[in-house]
């Protein structure tokens, strides 16, 4: 809500409370948001200042000067005996934000120019929710939410289950490693990956159930569950980053050997963290971590400095709610408020209609957004978000950007419910849902110019033909001048005739007609598997158009194949092979398939399974994976090396080819350098799976 100049400070304080309190409400007892953290801090700020300018305004109860978050119902009152604080945020993204904290540190240190820079540990700021783990003589006995900061919620039976993620650790230990202190208490994040929470909503949103904005919220929800087998479904992790009681162990002198120890007793804790030195390590790291803030597998909100020494920690001390020696250092937000503009309908290559929203554009995630998918009718209307409204949107990592919801307000005037057209926007073909199904497909196949430039784009892809100089632009005007009908039509580009349609396309440079020439020439001897992968079957992905390839060998047995005879292939299960039989039975599909043969596609037809195992770099090789690799997921890499031909193993042994090792790599590692097995970060995997392209 903007500054009502009408209001008097008094009035503004007031109505400035109150909603701060509804939205820490939203936030932290309920798990539920209205509203993106940026509005939350901006009327926060609001508050702070009209304070700030009126000493008489200021409320004992203000939430200004307190933590916030109170105890659920349901849930054991725990009182901690260490406080749980929060620390001072620093919402200048730029370098500014980490030389103010420095400038701040050593002014209260009564640090001269001269003297040496003060020591650091930088670490990430996990996006979760704060629990504390009380270990009594090495056994997990209490799990606790932070509450208002002096008592927190009793959740350890949802904390147990937190198990981490296959291979990338973050599993709450029940038990610590080696010799154990009579009392130890681990304060840390419970968060949720990505890829978690993706599929977490994927599969919400196939039972029709009500989504998670982010993943912030997803893990809360978990951890502040009732019923812990429901807690026990949501994937959740964990990192610890520091201390709370202890009891017969003297901690050591700087918080990173803190952490090397919780490390070492098998508690889960951030690789991705750095001891630097003053301002200057301190920006350098913010830099560093923010241009790899897309591709770690969770999401942060910044990063987080502390005074390294405990010493000088002490001596700093703490100002109300916050210690002097911390401070979070943010990143551009992942979620803003704006106005949904309109929804328009977006035709994909398999004919899914796709409600995307019109936003007036805002910067987000550090990119300036204007679209963002709705995913689906049902779930647009369980957000029940129309043009007009105020909504949220988020971008974070390299998932496209959503609207995760409106925030609540009045409506101008009546805006229609949203629905789906009956004709396709695109072709007019009749709109179609499976009965069931949650998707709505347009039925005009290749005849629906939208199909029709998804289906070249694919084809043209680097993992399916190939096809240097082809982009979403070239695809437009193909399609669009109707050069392009058929798949087929594209290689009669490469003749005379073809060439000079080309040239006079608008705007097509003489350049990008030869490159576009060049690329289909050489895309002209290229693999079943590709061949396969690039015809669009559905449900038809790289490894079952490989399997494929590899089974049958030419592509005449395959188009004659029986559903039986394709489901003796691999992976393939009924689905697939449904899919597949009933594509090959369409005349024009086969058609299309003779086309682009007669205009020169080739691969080597009767040695298929040979040249594939040759072009298989992986073949006969056994891979173990261990640690977090910096972009791919564990199944990633797992699907990339059995898709090269390799095998991937649970254990190290003297047969392992190679041990793939990420951040947190632990014991296999270990073996690896024992057994004198070759080590390869995901930069070496990669590469080994280039080499045959
Ligand atoms: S230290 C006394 N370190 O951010 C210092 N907090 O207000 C205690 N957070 O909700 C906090 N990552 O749960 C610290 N590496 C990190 C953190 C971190 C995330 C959260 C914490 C709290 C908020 C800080």
């Amino acid at each position: 809500m903007p500054f009502m100049a009408d209001q008097d400070p008094a009035t503004r304080a007031a109505a400035l409370r109150a909603q701060l309190l509804h939205h820490a409400h939203r936030y932290y007892v309920l798990d539920e948001p209205e509203i993106p953290d940026t509005e939350y801090d901006r009327l926060f700020r609001e508050l702070q200042a009209l304070e700030a300018a009126h000493p008489e305004l200021l409320t004992p109860d203000s939430p200004t000067r307190r933590v916030i978050g109170r105890v659920l119902d349901g849930f054991a009152p725990v009182r901690h005996a260490v406080a749980m604080l929060s620390i001072r945020t620093e919402t200048d993204t730029t370098a500014a934000g980490a030389m103010a904290f420095d400038e701040r540190v050593r002014r209260e240190l009564g640090l001269g120019e001269d003297a040496p820079p003060v020591e650091y540990a930088a670490e990430l700021k996990f996006d979760g929710l704060a629990i504390n783990l009380r270990y009594e003589a090495g056994v997990l006995v209490q799990a606790a939410t932070r509450g208002d900061g002096e008592t927190g919620e009793d959740v350890t039976q949802n904390i147990r289950t937190v198990r981490g993620w296959p291979g990338a650790g973050g599993q709450v230990p029940q038990h610590l490693d080696g010799a154990a202190p009579a009392v130890l208490e681990v304060r840390g994040e419970v968060y949720m990956r990505r890829d978690a929470f993706e599929r977490l909503n994927q599969r919400q949103r196939e039972r029709g159930e009500k989504t998670f904005v982010n993943p912030r919220n997803a893990a809360a929800g978990a951890v502040r569950q009732l019923d812990p087998a429901i807690a026990a479904q949501r994937p959740l992790s964990f990192f610890a980053y520091g201390l709370g009681e202890t009891e017969g162990w003297t901690p050591p002198e700087t918080h990173s050997a803190t952490l090397d120890a919780l490390s070492a007793m098998g508690v889960p804790v951030c690789a991705d963290r750095q001891v630097v030195q003053g301002a200057a390590g301190l920006v350098a790291f913010h830099q560093a971590m923010g241009a790899r803030r897309d591709a770690l597998p969770f999401d942060i909100d910044g990063v987080v400095y502390k005074v390294n020494s405990v010493a000088l920690q002490k001596r700093l001390g703490f100002v109300t709610r916050e210690p002097r020696w911390a401070v979070a250092h943010k990143y551009p937000a992942q979620e803003q408020m704006t106005r949904l503009n309109g929804i328009e309908i977006q035709v994909g290559r398999t004919g899914k209609l796709t409600p995307v929203a019109r936003l007036e554009p805002v910067f987000v995630g550090g990119t300036t957004v204007s679209n963002a998918t709705l995913h689906n009718v049902f779930e647009l209307r369980r957000k029940g978000v129309r043009p007009g409204d105020r909504v949220i949107v988020r971008r974070a990592g390299d998932v496209i950007p959503e609207v995760v919801g409106r925030v609540p307000g009045v409506r101008a005037s009546y805006v229609p419910n949203f629905r789906m057209p009956a004709a396709c926007p695109v072709c007019g073909s009749q709109v179609l849902r499976e009965k069931g199904g949650i998707d709505h497909r347009c039925s005009g196949g290749l005849f629906c110019a939208a199909q029709r430039k998804q289906a070249l784009l694919h084809f043209a892809g680097r993992r399916a033909m190939d096809i240097e100089g082809l982009g979403d632009k070239l695809v437009d005007q193909l399609v669009d001048s109707g050069l392009i009908r058929i798949l087929p039509d594209l290689y009669t580009l490469a003749s005379d005739a073809g060439r000079a349609r080309l040239s006079a396309l608008e705007r097509m440079a003489e350049k990008s007609a030869a490159n576009l020439v060049d690329g289909l020439e050489k895309s002209k001897h290229t693999t079943l598997a590709r061949f396969l992968y690039a015809m669009g079957i559905r449900h038809v992905g790289e490894a079952t158009a490989r399997d494929l390839a590899r089974h049958f060998g030419g592509i005449e047995r395959l188009i004659d194949a029986s559903v039986e005879q394709l489901l003796e292939v691999g992976d393939v299960g009924p689905v697939v092979a449904r899919s597949i039989h009933s594509f090959f039975r369409q005349v024009h599909n086969r058609e299309v398939v003779q086309q682009l043969r007669g205009a020169g596609i080739t691969w080597p037809e009767h040695d298929a399974a040979v040249a594939d195992t040759a072009s298989r770099p992986l073949a006969g090789k056994t891979l173990v994976l261990t640690g977090t690799l910096p972009t791919l997921t564990r199944d990633e890499a797992k699907a990339l090396v059995e898709a090269a031909g390799g095998k991937v193993a649970g254990s190290v042994s003297k047969k392992t080819d190679y041990v793939v090792a990420g951040s947190e790599a632990g014991s296999k590692l270990d073996k690896a350098r024992e057994l004198g097995v070759a080590v390869l970060d995901e930069a070496g995997l990669k590469g080994l799976l280039d080499a045959a392209r």
